[in-house]
């Protein structure tokens, strides 16, 4: 799968986001090793502070069906908005999967890419205590 395919993936996701509260519908698509495609989208709560991120939620949702192997994520918000993914959403990334492909759209709408490992410079991670 492309990452053009992936992101529209993402865009269909962005569809279903629940962000009454920061108007800011965010999508997410996660590509698994084995080829599926885990949707995600952001979910806002009313007490703002309880509400998820559309990457951390398509993270959760693969996880919780026993899906652990990620291959690449496709973000995106409205057009005219980057969708980087945020520090938090990078950490739960590179629990599971430290060099994956990240793609999102920047503020011009182009598909831009870069793997977490140049996104996230210092991780928290103790299975490989790395030192990084
Ligand atoms: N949001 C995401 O879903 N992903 C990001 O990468 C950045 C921010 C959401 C969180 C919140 O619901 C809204 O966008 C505004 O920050």
């Amino acid at each position: 799968m492309t990452g053009r395919e992936l992101m529209r993936e993402a865009e269909r996701a962005r569809r279903r986001a629940y962000a009454p509260y920061s108007t800011f519908p965010v999508g997410a698509a996660l590509l698994l090793r084995n080829g599926r495609v885990i949707p995600g989208c952001n979910v806002e709560n009313a007490s703002y502070g309880l509400s998820v991120c559309a990457e951390r939620n398509a993270v959760w949702k693969a996880v919780s069906e026993g899906e652990l192997e990620f291959a690449a994520i496709a973000v995106t918000a409205r057009e005219g908005h980057g969708a980087p993914p945020c520090g938090s959403c990078r950490q739960v990334l590179h629990e599971f999967a430290p060099r994956i492909l990240v793609y999102w759209r920047n503020a011009r709408g182009r598909i831009v890419k870069g793997r977490l490992t140049a996104l996230l410079a210092k991780p928290c991670d103790l299975k490989r205590r790395t030192t990084r």
